[in-house]
C-alpha cells in the first residue's frame, strides 16, 4: 500500500471537520493575479493540512478552471486537466447528463450560471462556534474583497440537529473508507486512494492522469516530477476534484406529498405512513437506519449503520425500493450476478460527500406533523452538496447520469431519483415523477411526484495538494 502524503493533502480531504460546527463557503472571483497570489504566499500557512485535526478553525482553498486560469496558470499546464472539468457544469451536453432541466436550468443559477466566467476561487471557512466563523470570514474579506478579489457568493451553512438534512434524515452516514488513511474498515467499503486522491493506485489499480507543468515552470522546485509525463512536474499530486452543488429543498411540498399519498379513508393524516414512504424514498429511516435491516420502523441503535447490502435478504428491493436514493446512489452488492463483482463494481463509482446544510429548519422541532401544518412561508433551505473524487466522469457524473437520472435503473423502466431526480427531462412525457414501491403480489406506484430539489448554483473546483498550492502563489 502506498503511504498517503497526510501532510500535503488540504484537510476536507481527510475529513468533514464534524467538531467545526459552523461553516460559510466564499466564492470569489479574482480580480488581481499578482495580488491574490501574493495573499496566497502570505497565508498558506493558515491552509488546514490533513495530518492536523483543527479545533478551533480551519481553511481550505479549490479553484475552477476559469479561476486557474485567472492566476495565469500557462496553456499547457491547463491544457493538462480533463476536459469534464474544464467544461464545468453548465454546457448542454452537461445539463443533459446532470439532468439540470426546468426550475433546475443552469442558466437561472445564482451563481456559477451558464456563460458566466466568475467563479474563480472556493474558500471552504469552519469554526468551532458562529462567533469564531464570522471572524475568520471578516478577517479573511477585508484581506482580499475590494483588493484583488471579488464576492460572487457568501455561502452561509445551518446545523441542523442529530446531523440531519432538511427533509429530516440522518445524513453523512455511508461513506467509502480511504485505503491508507488511519481509519480501519470491511474490504467492501475500502476504496483505494487514487479514487479520491490523485497520484496514487484508483480501483482499476492505475493512476488517474494528473495535470502537469513543465519542469523549467517550477522555478522553486516545490513540485513532485511526474511519473506520467517526463520532463513535466506534477500538479495533481494529491489534490482532487471538488463537486459544490447548491441545492435548495422543498420541505413543505416532500411532507404535503407523502401526506397526501397516505390519507387514512377519512382523510385523516397517517404520520406513521407518511413517514413509511419518505423513507422508503430515501432508503434509510429518519434516524439514519438503513431500511434494508430494519424494512418496517425506525430504529434508534442502528441510526449510523452503514454494514449492510442488498443481494441477501432484499434482493428483490421488498425492504429497500430500487428506486430509493441511497439504493441507487450506492447499489452495494446487488449490481451484478456476484456479490464481489457488484461491490468490484459499484466501488468504481463512489463518492466522498462532504456537505453542509443551509438555511434555517421549517420548524425546530423537524417533525414531519408540524411541518405539514406550518404556514412559514419564510426564507429558503437546502444542501450544499459537496462531495470530491479523482475522476468526474468516472464518479459523480456517472452517479448522476445512470444511477440518480436512470429511469431504467435496476429494472425499473420510468423513473428518476425520488428524493433530488429532475423530473423536467425534455425527454419525460409526464413532468412530475414515479415512485415505485416493490411489494407482493404488485409493486405500488405513486405518480406525481413533484421535484423537491433544485439546482441553484454550482460548479467543479480543483482542490490542489498543499505544495501545490504553493506553486500556483508563485506562479
Ligand atoms: C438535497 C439533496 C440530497 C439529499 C436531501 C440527500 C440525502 C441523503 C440521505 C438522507 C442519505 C442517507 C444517509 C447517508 O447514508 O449518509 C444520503 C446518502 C447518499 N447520497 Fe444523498 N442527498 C442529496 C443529494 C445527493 C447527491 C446530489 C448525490 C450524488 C450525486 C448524493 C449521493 C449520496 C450517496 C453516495 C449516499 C450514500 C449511499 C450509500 O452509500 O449507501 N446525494 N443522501
Amino acid at each position: 500500500m502506498e503511504q498517503i502524503e497526510l501532510k500535503d493533502l488540504q484537510g476536507l480531504i481527510v475529513r468533514g471537520y464534524a467538531e467545526l460546527q459552523s461553516a460559510a463557503f466564499m466564492v470569489l472571483k479574482v480580480t488581481d493575479a499578482p495580488v491574490f497570489k501574493k495573499w496566497l504566499q502570505q497565508h498558506i500557512n493558515e491552509v488546514t493540512p490533513g495530518n492536523v485535526k483543527p479545533t478551533d478553525t480551519a481553511m481550505n482553498i479549490a479553484f475552477t478552471f476559469a479561476g486557474l486560469r485567472a492566476l495565469g496558470l500557462n496553456k499547457d499546464s491547463l491544457d493538462s486537466f480533463p476536459l469534464e472539468f474544464e467544461d464545468g457544469m453548465t454546457t448542454r451536453q452537461k445539463q443533459a447528463l446532470l439532468g439540470d432541466f426546468g426550475n433546475s436550468d443552469p442558466a437561472n443559477w445564482q451563481w456559477g450560471q451558464k456563460g458566466n466566467d466568475d467563479t474563480h476561487v472556493l474558500l471552504a471557512l469552519y469554526a468551532a462556534n458562529m462567533p469564531m466563523l464570522e471572524s475568520l470570514c471578516a478577517t479573511v474579506k477585508q484581506q482580499l474583497v475590494g483588493h484583488c478579489a471579488a464576492e460572487v457568493k457568501m455561502l452561509d451553512t445551518s446545523n441542523l440537529v442529530k446531523r440531519k438534512e432538511h427533509f429530516g434524515f440522518h445524513d453523512g452516514i455511508a461513506q467509502p473508507t480511504i485505503d491508507g488513511l488511519s481509519r480501519k474498515d470491511s474490504p467492501e467499503n475500502t476504496v483505494a486512494a487514487g479514487e479520491f486522491i490523485l497520484g496514487y493506485k484508483n480501483e482499476y489499480g492505475q493512476y488517474d492522469y494528473s495535470p502537469v507543468v513543465p519542469g523549467a515552470a517550477d522555478k522553486n522546485n516545490v513540485l513532485p516530477a511526474s511519473d506520467q509525463v517526463s520532463g513535466m512536474k506534477d500538479l495533481g499530486k494529491n489534490g482532487t476534484y471538488l463537486v459544490f452543488r447548491q441545492l435548495e429543498q422543498d420541505v413543505h411540498s416532500f411532507w404535503n406529498y407523502m401526506d397526501k399519498k397516505t390519507k387514512n379513508e377519512d382523510g385523516s393524516c397517517n404520520p406513521e405512513q407518511m413517514v413509511k414512504l419518505a423513507s422508503k424514498m430515501v432508503g434509510r429511516w429518519p434516524s439514519g437506519a438503513p431500511l434494508a435491516l430494519s424494512p418496517d420502523k425506525d430504529s434508534e441503535t442502528m441510526a449510523d449503520m452503514d454494514k449492510f447490502g442488498y443481494r441477501q435478504g432484499d434482493g428483490d428491493g421488498l425492504k429497500c425500493p430500487f428506486a430509493s436514493h441511497v439504493r441507487r446512489t450506492n447499489p452495494r452488492d446487488s449490481i451484478d450476478t456476484d456479490k464481489k463483482t457488484s461491490i468490484k463494481i459499484a466501488n468504481k463509482h463512489r463518492i466522498v460527500r462532504r456537505g453542509r446544510s443551509y438555511g434555517s429548519p421549517v420548524e425546530e422541532s423537524m417533525d414531519p406533523m408540524d411541518i405539514i401544518k406550518s404556514d412559514n412561508k419564510e426564507g429558503t433551505r437546502g444542501l450544499h452538496f459537496i462531495c470530491f473524487n479523482t475522476n468526474l466522469t468516472l464518479q459523480f457524473e456517472f452517479i448522476q447520469n445512470f444511477w440518480v437520472n436512470n429511469p431504467k435503473f435496476g429494472g425499473l423502466y420510468d423513473e428518476r431519483d425520488p428524493v433530488m431526480g429532475n423530473h423536467s427531462h425534455p425527454l419525460d412525457s409526464r413532468q412530475s415523477g414515479t415512485f415505485s414501491v416493490e411489494n407482493h403480489p404488485i409493486r405500488k406506484r405513486h405518480t406525481d411526484v413533484p421535484e423537491f430539489v433544485t439546482v441553484k448554483g454550482g460548479a467543479y473546483f480543483f482542490l490542489p495538494g498543499i505544495r501545490a498550492l504553493t506553486f500556483l502563489a508563485s506562479i
